[in-house]
């Protein structure tokens, strides 16, 4: 028994200090971009007059995909050694910079959807975009002050400007569904 309860104390110390490494918060960017296209097409596609709940549904579940992305981007920034190298942080502000006016249009067009939503024969689904649009906030917002706190000091300029942009899109958004 002793020795069990050591070894699962010793499992739970190395997996608390496995550390991750800017190759991994690459990685995760690479996915975020992937699912980001793959919301904004989504939502690009969702007709304005006869849309389908099953299509209104995959928009929700890709949401929250997105948002399981971003949450491990920010868990693996926060486990990488930091500041971030120069050569390295200007690699991740250039991948943030590539998937900003997917994000930026995925939120302009989302307003534009929300007639759509309300004609869906079932009730509801504007409460859940806004219910999405919230959870994507707060973890885009853990996500932007996770790279800000690891980026070299010369980019962290670049990086506010991109996080306004971003955080200023999604109130615009939140403010249409909560009206
Ligand atoms: C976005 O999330 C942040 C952090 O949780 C919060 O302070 C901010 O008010 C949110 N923005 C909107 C428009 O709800």
């Amino acid at each position: 028994m002793r020795f069990q309860a050591t070894l699962a104390l010793l499992a739970s110390l190395s997996l608390s200090s496995l550390a991750s490494t800017v190759a991994d918060v690459e990685a995760d960017l690479q996915n975020i971009a992937t699912q980001t296209t793959t919301l904004d097409n989504a939502i690009n596609a969702f007709p304005n007059t006869g849309g389908s709940l099953l299509n209104a549904l995959a928009i929700h579940n890709d949401a929250v995909n997105l948002g399981s992305a971003i949450d491990k981007g920010t868990s693996d920034v926060n486990g990488a050694p930091k500041p971030f190298s120069e050569a390295d942080g200007t690699t991740v502000l250039q991948a943030v910079q590539a998937i900003e006016p997917t994000i930026l249009d995925t939120l302009t067009v989302i307003v534009q959807k929300k007639a759509a939503f309300q004609g869906l024969p079932i009730g509801g689904i504007p409460a859940l975009v806004l219910q999405d649009l919230q959870n994507l906030n707060a973890s885009t917002f853990k996500f932007e002050a996770a790279l800000i706190s690891a980026a070299p000091t010369d980019l962290i300029p670049t990086a506010t400007t991109i996080e306004s942009a971003i955080n200023s899109a999604f109130a615009t958004a939140i403010a249409a569904y909560s009206s």
